[in-house]
């Protein structure tokens, strides 16, 4: 296996079972030896979890929406993620770029290359290793998020921005095949854990 430290990303719609997923992720690399990290987008920083605040909450234009979903990126590349993985921790993140292009291009309709612009200026060319996206359907995503009490601002979208969401996630997944994976989410739980372990351990072995 090479040993060199790997940025791992985790996408999917809201309701897509990921934060149970990113514990099996995390606990998985740990098993392995591996020392890794794991933070979330928006956030992962003390400036980045203050945007991520506002993000959530404040009603703003979709391309303030936009720049400030890049800020926060920054700050956590410099801060966190950079120094990471140069010292041979991996990291997972909850989320990264292509959050951006599915909610803020896909959902709110912004134009990709203004986003492919800011991830140039923010990331140059640095991609995840490998992303694992998380896939439902739009009406499973939302009778999953019925069980919570309180919805945040991307939450309380409509199915359409959802579908619109799901969309662009999938479009990007055919545009990036060797990084980025599918996996069925609406699945039991057990198969999805058997199909990440299958995945992880020939990716890892590359
Ligand atoms: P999420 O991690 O799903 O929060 P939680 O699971 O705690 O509800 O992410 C918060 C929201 O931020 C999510 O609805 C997607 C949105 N988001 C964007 O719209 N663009 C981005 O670039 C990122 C990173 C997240």
């Amino acid at each position: 296996m090479s040993t060199h430290a790997r940025f791992i990303t985790l996408e999917g719609m809201d309701g897509a079972g990921k934060s149970t997923h990113l514990a099996w992720l995390e606990n998985h690399l740990r098993q392995r030896g591996l020392e890794v990290l794991v933070t979330r987008e928006p956030g992962g920083t003390l400036l980045g979890e203050k945007l991520r605040e506002l993000l959530l909450n404040e009603p703003m234009h979709p391309e303030t929406e936009a720049l400030m979903m890049f800020a926060a990126r920054r700050e956590h590349l410099h801060q966190v993620i950079w120094p990471a993985l140069a010292k041979g921790t991996w990291v997972i993140s909850d989320r990264f770029t292509d959050a951006s292009f599915a909610y803020q291009g896909g959902g709110r309709g912004l134009d990709e290359e203004r986003l492919r612009q800011l991830e140039r200026w923010v990331q140059g060319d640095f991609q995840p290793d490998l992303t694992l996206l998380f896939d439902v359907p739009v009406e499973v995503s939302r009778a999953r998020l019925a069980n919570n009490a309180t919805l945040d601002r991307f939450e309380q979208e409509k199915n359409d921005f959802f579908s619109r969401v799901r969309d662009a996630y999938l479009r990007r997944a055919r545009a990036f095949p060797e990084r980025i994976r599918v996996v069925d989410s609406s699945l039991p739980l057990e198969d999805i854990q058997g199909e990440l372990a299958t995945l992880l351990a020939l990716w890892l072995e590359r």
